[in-house]
């Protein structure tokens, strides 16, 4: 098929799925295509040699069209002028690490990109999509740049698609779906790295020449170690209020990598993506081969606008029901692990009733009969209810809870077997797995191969069976807790292993589409033993996630300040467990687990029955008032106070509601302050002219000399709250409401 065909052929495959995309370009127009926000412009020029040069991404240009005239300070390299481009490819000139390599049917391992056409679509009032069509100068292949405005949000998503129309198969070696050169003067990196019980740990560094290299192949709870997003500020260290920050995330819940390389010229190379560790893969011709979205937000204003952008985006265009108000929610696990029964559970929901839990969600341990999940070393993948413990099923303690008021969910880990169990005797070729060699175990179990279609049926038939037996199951919690070793499949061909990475990302999709087409309105909890699946694209099928095992308050909070960089506290499961903690033994006040639990979506992971009656009081109490700040909590705009990473031993924050007229404001202190060095909480993005009412919530002692009176907005941005917050686990929470506007 010849070059025009074959794009006559693709312009009518885009007709048909979306007939309203418009040519964005023609000959005669200037050369520059412009992908714009409310205040964002990122911008491209199409060269005299038909190449796509990245001009700009940074403020809104007034009128992008002048940088038509812009010429490049750089010195040429070769007799060809110094260009940019907007997606690079290995092979030619280029002299860093390429977005793309692909090796063509005669094995020539280089592609030249030219400019073909380009389209534009506006999806509603907000959101537009602009296409850019490249094509390699001699093979019929092609790749089409995906970009999409989310204009109030400030969010331009990116992807690529790759097709071809060669004689046999291109191997896609390397596949990345952005390629971002960045040009400032210095590079200060905000990245997050962990461990089990200790996930998304910020760290920030300046960038120096040579690579930075942000990565994970885990495979499965691929973001336990690292997480596939970054704040990247320019021209100095990343400050809250102020400052060029790029905000970026990579949409993708397997291997991913994000490479910055600065160089010589000291122009940062960004690349995102999937990672192309032992991933080579064969496209096959008139195949399209889809990159993951990546995320690109960029403010003048600080994180503390480039994380209002990406949480105001995930709200309204990423996470599951993201325009609702998320349930309090008491799960079993701390409080009961494996051991339970029908009357153990029964105590726990009564008594969460009581204290205004909304939602019962029943954690690991209630499945298996040849193999009972009495502990971590059986049972897992047969789903069966386990007879002994539960005589009358799920059923019954969902509606047990339904009785009292309670939502009911449940805990699975369908994508993990344990050896001892009856799937893995009945279905060992499931596993993933290499020959000749032995299975790892990582907590007594292995992962079922998602590559194969077979696996997926049952992944999805065992969801599908469990929520039609028990209609009135609102939640699952989804785990999974290993990640991957012994890379391989039986069920994919010999020369088809390196796909397996990718493909089990992409059956796990399957599946989740597969529940969600049939169960929209449940709420589904991304677990991975805390914090291993948070990324934008499992978000993309979840309420929330369960960002660590570790529930101690002073560990949380710097988990979630970290966290909520990027991901909103909406959908930050965050719960009060007892004391002394179960991870780290420390002992805190139980007023300080509660302030710092409701920060993000409110829970309990304990034993209520343990609570004396006083600390019901207090539980109680502070889960009514939850109920009326919620609203503002989880759907509000995040503006940081105090970061638990600097040196002064205090956090805190506010959440504000869109029109101003209701905030919630946190205050923690995480050491012992002197006498008298109390925290000045000077507040933000209040309406100056109003006056607002303070009031303390979950108060034991008055902490602040101003509590319920009234103060201008002028006055608490300005002057400010002290807080008598100084010793290591005080803590103090206030509500503000409008109470009217001062002239
Ligand atoms: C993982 C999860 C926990 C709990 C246990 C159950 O560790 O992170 O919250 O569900 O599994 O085995």
């Amino acid at each position: 098929m010849s070059i025009s065909c074959k794009r006559l052929v693709l312009s009518l495959i885009s007709g048909l799925i979306m007939t309203s995309f418009t040519p964005l370009i023609s000959a005669a127009d200037t050369g520059i295509i412009s992908v714009e926000t409310a205040h964002v412009s990122l911008v491209f020029r199409i060269t005299a040699e038909k190449q796509l040069e990245q001009l700009y991404f940074g403020e809104k240009l007034i009128d992008a069209e002048e940088l038509v005239q812009l010429k490049k300070k750089h010195k040429p390299d070769t007799d060809r002028q110094y260009m940019l481009e907007a997606y690079t490819a290995s092979g030619n000139r280029f002299v860093s690490q390429p977005a793309l390599i692909a090796h063509h049917h005669d094995g020539n391992m280089s592609t030249e990109l030219v400019f073909v056409s380009a389209d534009q679509v506006m999806h509603d009032d907000n959101v537009s999509e602009t296409i850019i069509h490249l094509k390699d100068r001699f093979y019929d292949f092609f790749v089409d740049l995906h970009f999409k405005s989310y204009y109030k949000e400030d969010v331009i998503s990116q992807w690529v698609t790759y097709m071809h129309d060669e004689p046999t198969d291109v191997d896609l070696v390397q596949f990345y779906s952005a390629y971002l050169p960045v040009h400032s003067t210095q590079y200060y990196l905000t990245h997050f790295h962990g461990f089990w019980a200790g996930e998304m740990q910020l760290t920030e560094e300046k960038l120096q020449p040579g690579t930075k290299v942000v990565e994970s192949i885990k495979g499965v709870r691929t973001t336990q170690s690292d997480n596939p997003s970054f704040l990247l500020s320019l021209d100095g260290e990343l400050k809250e209020d102020h400052g060029e920050v790029i905000g970026g995330a990579v949409a993708w819940t397997g291997n991913f990598r994000m490479s910055f390389e600065l160089d010589y010229q000291n122009i940062l190379n960004v690349l995102l993506g999937m990672n192309p560790y032992n991933s080579r893969y064969t496209l096959p011709a008139g195949k399209t081969f889809h990159t993951p979205e990546v995320i690109l937000t960029y403010s003048i204003r600080g994180a503390g606008q480039v994380s209002r952008n990406l949480h105001a985006w995930a709200r309204k265009y990423n996470l599951y029901h993201g325009d609702d108000v998320r349930p309090v929610v008491l799960n079993s696990w701390e409080g009961a692990y494996f051991s339970f029964d029908e009357a153990v559970l029964e105590q726990m929901m009564t008594d969460a009733a009581e204290i205004g839990v909304e939602m019962f969600v029943l954690d690991d341990g209630w499945f298996g009969n040849k193999y009972p999940r009495n502990n971590d070393n059986a049972g897992l993948g047969d789903w069966q209810v386990n007879r002994e413990k539960l005589l009358r099923g799920i059923n019954h303690l969902a509606d047990f809870a339904n009785a009292r008021g309670m939502q009911f969910g449940l805990w699975i880990e369908p994508e993990m077997v344990n050896p001892k169990s009856e799937l893995f005797e009945q279905h060992p070729e499931w596993v993933v797995q290499q020959p000749n060699r032995e299975l790892y175990l990582w907590r007594n179990q292995l992962l079922l191969d998602l590559t194969n279609p077979a696996v997926q049926d049952f992944i999805y038939n065992t969801v599908d069976s469990i929520l039609t037996a028990v209609p009135n199951i609102a939640y699952l919690k989804w785990d999974a807790n290993r990640h991957v070793e012994n890379a391989g499949s039986t069920y994919l061909d010999p020369q088809k292993q390196t796909h397996f990475w990718i493909e089990y990302t992409k059956g796990l999709y399957d599946v989740y589409e597969r529940i969600r087409s049939k169960y929209p309105g449940i709420l589904i909890q991304a677990c991975a033993s805390g914090g291993g699946r948070l990324d934008f694209g499992s978000l993309k099928y979840h309420d929330e996630f369960w960002p660590s095992d570790n529930t101690d308050p002073l560990k949380r909070i710097r988990i979630q300040y970290a966290t909520n960089l990027i991901y909103p506290p909406i959908a930050t499961a965050s719960h009060v467990s007892t004391s002394p903690n179960h991870q780290t033994n420390q002992v805190t006040p139980l007023k300080f687990r509660f302030d710092v639990a409701m920060t993000g979506r409110l829970g309990l992971e304990l034993q209520p029955k343990d609570l004396d009656s006083e600390e019901k009081t207090f539980a109680a109490s502070a889960i009514s008032d939850y109920k009326k700040i919620r609203e503002t909590i989880q759907h509000g705009d995040l503006h940081r106070l105090y970061s638990p990473y600097d040196e002064h031993g205090w956090s805190g924050q506010m959440c504000l509601s869109p029109d101003q007229s209701e905030a919630v404001v946190f205050i923690f202190s995480l050491t012992h302050h002197n006498r008298g060095d109390l925290p000045v909480i000077k507040l933000k993005g209040l309406d100056p002219g109003a006056s607002y009412n303070v009031t303390e919530l979950n108060k034991n002692n008055e902490s602040f000399w101003g509590n319920n009176r009234e103060f201008t907005g002028d006055y608490l941005m300005k002057t400010g709250m002290n807080v008598n917050v100084s010793n290591r686990y005080e803590s103090a929470v206030f509500r503000l409401t409008l109470s009217g506007k001062v002239k």
